[in-house]
């Protein structure tokens, strides 16, 4: 995985890109080539959109999680101006508060639907797929009325979006034509008559302003994703986001019910808090009504399918790992300790008979420096997870259990949530590398990871850039759960 192949691989894609650009606008012909300018209008008063329309947009942008591209951390919301790497190069979000310069507070409904629903902008020009209208695209019209007054009752800010810093052609927005041609594919969601009602809301939902694909699904060369492949398991921000259709890495099989909570107070008893991008997800979804949530939650259970019987057996198992509030809600029920080792593999992947020394140093690192969190019993949100139960532990790449411990669970601004030290200072690189062997082979039936060192000394250094925020959840949190299923 050298420098060379990545620049090679990045010359094929603009190579590839220019064709097609260049294609498109020399055929001419091309639907997606030329995209007419919709004129400004007089900004619209706040005041002449009716509340509830107002509020349902709220709701929607919600969803949508508008604010978080669209809002530079400290900044003013909807301003704009977040900087997202992409593979390419760095894209800026725009301002999309009404400000009638730098805003959008001349563009007319039909101009914003137009965004939505094809990714062009008012003037007629090409929007990048960082904006994630290959999903939007999805949204009815009904939504999108509520979203455009939403929006444009918010308050006009000034700001102008920073320049992109993207390669030649990827500057050039026609190149987008192209990419549009080949992977775009517009049009608004159709409900399948076969299923229930439920399962449409919630397919539409996330698949539509959701956009629960942009980050779970594996992209292309060409940023694409592959609907074959959706929901496959992709990257957001410097963290794996997890495959979240059958190939569930989660030691607990996810059921409707488990996701529903998941998704609704951000964290579960069985599968631990909502993390990293997944946590504003979850902290948007606090808006919805319930029945939205479940619906989301009954669709994916759906497009997970039910467990085999192996897992199945084993996710049974696993539940007696789970934390508990016992009678007494708070004391830890100290019986999970006896669970855990019964269910723990025997000590470290390939080595028979007596382990050797770098997983003896792992296994210290882990007794003294994790497992008084995570061996503690206390319940979750606040207790550290089991590691047997932690799809972090067991997903295929140690990218999440490498941000957790180096950085931590940074306290949430002015909210209560799970906190958990940052590690980075205290393990150095080798002592990373022994304990995620250890934890591995320990917690977990996968095969051991490949390449930790380069991993955690890239995610170190920065070179992999990774968005630390604080979990979610914890303000919401019901009290007094066990474990729902
Ligand atoms: C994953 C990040 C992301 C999310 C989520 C996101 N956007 Fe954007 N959006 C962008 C980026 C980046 C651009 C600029 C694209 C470009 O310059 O080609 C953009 C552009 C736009 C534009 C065009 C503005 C202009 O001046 O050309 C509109 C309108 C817009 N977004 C609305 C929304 C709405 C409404 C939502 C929520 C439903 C949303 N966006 C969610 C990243 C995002
Ligand atoms: C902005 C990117 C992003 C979006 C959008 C997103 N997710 Fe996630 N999701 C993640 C990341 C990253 C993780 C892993 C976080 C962690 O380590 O806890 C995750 C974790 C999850 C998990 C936990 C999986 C497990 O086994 O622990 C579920 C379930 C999930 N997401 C469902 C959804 C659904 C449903 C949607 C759409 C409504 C969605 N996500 C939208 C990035 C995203
Ligand atoms: C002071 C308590 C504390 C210590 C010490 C601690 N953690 Fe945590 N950790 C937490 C809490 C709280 C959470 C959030 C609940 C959860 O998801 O497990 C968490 C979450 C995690 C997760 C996510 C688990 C999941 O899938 O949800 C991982 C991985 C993790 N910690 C790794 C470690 C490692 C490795 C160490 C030792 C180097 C460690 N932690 C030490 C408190 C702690």
């Amino acid at each position: 995985m050298g420098r060379r192949r990545t620049r090679r691989g990045l010359i094929g894609k603009v190579a590839i890109l220019l064709a097609l650009g260049a294609g498109a606008v020399s055929a001419g012909a091309v639907a997606w080539a030329w995209e007419t300018a919709i004129p400004p209008q007089p900004r619209p008063a706040a005041d002449g959109f009716a509340p509830e329309l107002v509020a349902e947009g709220a709701r929607l942008a919600a969803v949508g999680n508008c604010i978080a591209c669209h809002t530079v951390p400290g900044g003013r919301s909807f301003a704009g101006g977040l900087a997202l790497p992409t593979p390419f190069g760095t894209i800026h979000s725009t301002n999309i508060t009404p400000d009638e310069e730098t805003g959008i507070g001349r563009w007319s409904e039909a101009a914003f639907t137009r965004a939505m629903r094809r990714g062009v902008d008012r003037e007629g020009r090409h929007l990048y797929p960082a904006f994630p209208y290959d999903h939007y695209t999805r949204v009815g019209d009904a939504d999108n009325r509520a979203l455009y007054a939403y929006l444009m009752t918010r308050s006009p800010v000034r700001a102008e979006a920073p320049a992109n810093d993207l390669p030649f052609p990827l500057n050039i927005r026609m190149a987008v034509a192209g990419w549009k041609l080949l992977y775009f594919r517009e049009g608004a969601f159709t409900p399948d008559p076969a299923k229930p009602e439920v399962w449409n809301r919630g397919a539409y939902l996330a698949e539509g302003l959701g956009h629960c694909g942009a980050c779970h699904s594996p992209r292309n060369a060409l940023g694409a994703v592959d609907e074959d492949r959706a929901w496959a398991g992709g990257e957001a921000e410097g963290w794996t986001a997890y495959p979240i259709n059958e190939h569930s890495p989660a030691p607990v099989p996810w059921t409707a019910d488990s996701l529903t909570f998941y998704l609704r107070h951000g964290w579960h008893p069985a599968h631990g808090v909502s993390r990293g991008p997944m946590a504003e997800v979850t902290g948007n979804l606090a808006g919805l009504p319930d029945a939205d949530v479940a619906a989301i939650a009954a669709y994916v259970a759906d497009r997970m399918g039910p467990p085999s019987a192996e897992r199945q057996r084993r996710g049974e198992d696993l539940q007696a790992l789970v934390p508990r509030l016992t009678a007494e809600a708070g004391t830890p029920p100290g019986s999970s300790l006896s669970a855990a080792d019964s269910l723990n593999r025997p000590p470290a992947a390939g080595s028979e008979g007596a382990p050797s020394r770098a997983d003896e140093r792992g296994e210290a690192i882990y007794r003294t420096t994790c497992a008084t969190c995570h061996e503690s019993g206390r319940p979750l949100p606040f207790g550290g997870l089991p590691f047997a139960l932690s799809t972090a532990v067991n997903a295929s790449t140690p990218q999440n259990i490498v941000n957790v411990t180096l950085f931590g669970l940074p306290p949430g601004d002015g909210t209560v949530s799970a906190v958990m030290p940052a590690f980075g200072g205290a393990l150095s690189d080798a002592d990373m590398v022994a304990l995620l062997r250890f934890l591995r082979g320990r917690f977990s039936e996968q095969p051991p990871w490949d390449g930790l060192e380069r991993l955690v000394a890239d995610t170190r250094s920065g070179a992999h850039h990774v968005a630390v925020r604080p979990a979610d959840g914890i303000e919401r949190a019901p009290r007094n759960v066990g474990a729902t299923d």
